[in-house]
């Protein structure tokens, strides 16, 4: 018998065209589709389980193994050090992690530097290897405010178009990593559901190449 494979999915934007993806590859879920507020979705004959959660969650669901495999922002799975698979990069949900702050901002190396940021583990990582003595605000959204407001001196923050750093007078500075959306996986779930996760991996990393 095929075992069911649970699937956790980023609510929002990325999680829909993640979905797209599966179901071009064949797992789909039509009642994915009805307008409701249901959380899961199932179609037993593909054998998949389908659940949306919070983007940031998403790990934490796949590390315990209530997901077997789920869509994860690298951005997350660098914060979080998760100890799941990464099984491969979807080459969607793409931006970078970056350094903004304003356009006038001079960065004196005799003080420390006050860094506003929903990701103090990759900011305080980044500005280790730099031997950067920072001081992390930890906020946990808006981020941009900071600066303007006289907050932090700069901000470690998501860019993607760059239009919300532009529309704010601010300006990325440095780009700290590039970032994509991954397939991620349990790991006793990689090996007790090996086959189906390996050819569900296989058929949806096959849609990248064509
Ligand atoms: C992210 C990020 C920036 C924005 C960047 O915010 O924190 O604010 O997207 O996108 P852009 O470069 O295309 O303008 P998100 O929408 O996740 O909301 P948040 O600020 O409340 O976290």
């Amino acid at each position: 018998m095929k075992k069911m494979i649970n699937i956790a999915l980023p609510k929002g934007r990325l999680g829909q065209k993640a979905y797209e993806m599966f179901e071009k590859a064949g797992y789909e879920c039509p009642s994915i589709h009805e307008e409701n507020r249901k959380l899961i979705f199932e179609n037993e004959e593909k054998g998949v389980r389908y659940f949306w959660v919070k983007p940031s969650d998403v790990v934490i669901y796949v590390e315990r193994g209530a997901a077997d495999i789920g869509i994860a922002g690298k951005d997350i799975i660098l914060e979080y050090s998760p100890d799941i698979y990464e099984l491969c990069d979807l080459g969607i949900g793409k931006c970078r992690m970056a350094v903004a702050a304003k356009k006038d901002f001079y960065d004196d190396y005799g003080k420390t530097l006050r860094v506003a940021t929903k990701f103090p583990n990759i900011a305080k990582k980044y500005y280790k290897a730099q031997s950067r003595e920072i001081d992390i605000i930890k906020l946990n959204g808006s981020i941009e405010l900071a600066p303007i407001l006289g907050l932090s001196d700069v901000i470690v923050d998501i860019v993607e178009t760059g239009k919300t750093l532009y529309e704010n007078d601010l300006e990325p500075k440095e780009t700290i990593v590039p970032i994509s959306a991954r397939l991620v996986a349990n790991k006793v779930s990689y090996k007790f559901k090996n086959q189906e996760i390996s050819e569900l991996c296989d058929r949806v990393c096959a849609e990248l190449v064509e």
